[in-house]
């Protein structure tokens, strides 16, 4: 990377986030009163490593997501697919050489989480994903729930966000309009780029279910007492 590169970060906000049982998307449910995709996008504001934002949210909620957010953040119309918003996202995006893809639902994500992922690409890297140590032993089953194998721990991880890359590898996978992905680095290791992995922070935890939520404000509450 050099001066005239530009870092753009895509915030997904457009899912209905009906496995946290609020009736607002998940993005726009407030955790220690102030909504995920404000906190999201305050964290990657203060990380200052990123040029630019653009969140993908329902189209019913573009105002909602303008009045809450700063103005230099854009607002566009995400799709029915994680996939579709991102690709909405990249289509906004057209100036970045590159992208950070951060879910809005990852709201207490340190800033220095997110530095560490650009310092990567600064370095070279096309692609890097923040990751943690699974604690838990995986398994995988068949479609009875029969155990079928058990992959050696200590060689899996568990993958956060951002993630980020190069723009190029990443609008080539996006490029495939049949792609299905929980997960954008996937799609670029289909294309054969090495993924690199930085160290990722249990306070980037994925807010999905109400047990989730409960964690999340008690995790704000106490940083308001540290204060
Ligand atoms: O549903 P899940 O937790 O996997 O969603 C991850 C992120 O992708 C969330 O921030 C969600 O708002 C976003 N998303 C989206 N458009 C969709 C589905 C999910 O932007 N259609």
């Amino acid at each position: 990377m050099n001066n005239a590169d530009r870092v753009v970060a895509l915030v997904p906000a457009a899912g209905r986030g009906v496995r946290l049982g609020e009736n607002l998307p998940k993005a726009f449910v407030p955790v220690g009163g102030t909504p995920m995709i404000k906190l999201s996008v305050d964290g990657l504001i203060a990380s200052g490593a990123v040029d630019e934002i653009v969140v993908m949210v329902p189209p019913e909620l573009v105002e909602s997501a303008v009045a809450l957010l700063p103005g230099s953040v854009r607002v566009v119309v995400g799709g029915s697919e994680r996939t579709d918003s991102v690709r909405a996202g990249l289509a906004a995006a057209a100036d970045a050489t590159h992208v950070l893809v951060h879910d809005a639902a990852r709201a207490l994500t340190p800033p220095d989480l997110v530095r560490r992922v650009v310092a990567a690409l600064r370095a070279g890297h096309d692609a890097v994903i923040p990751a943690l140590p699974v604690v838990d032993t995986v398994k995988s089953v068949d479609g009875d729930g029969i155990v079928t194998g058990t992959p050696d721990r200590a060689g899996l991880r568990a993958i956060q966000t951002p993630q980020g890359f190069a723009a190029e590898p990443l609008r080539r996978a996006y490029a495939d309009p049949a792609l299905s992905a929980t997960d954008d680095a996937g799609l670029v290791e289909r294309l054969g780029i090495a993924v690199h992995t930085v160290a990722g922070d249990p306070l980037a935890f994925k807010i999905t279910t109400p047990l989730d939520l409960i964690l999340a404000g008690a995790v704000r509450a106490g940083e308001r007492q540290a204060v």
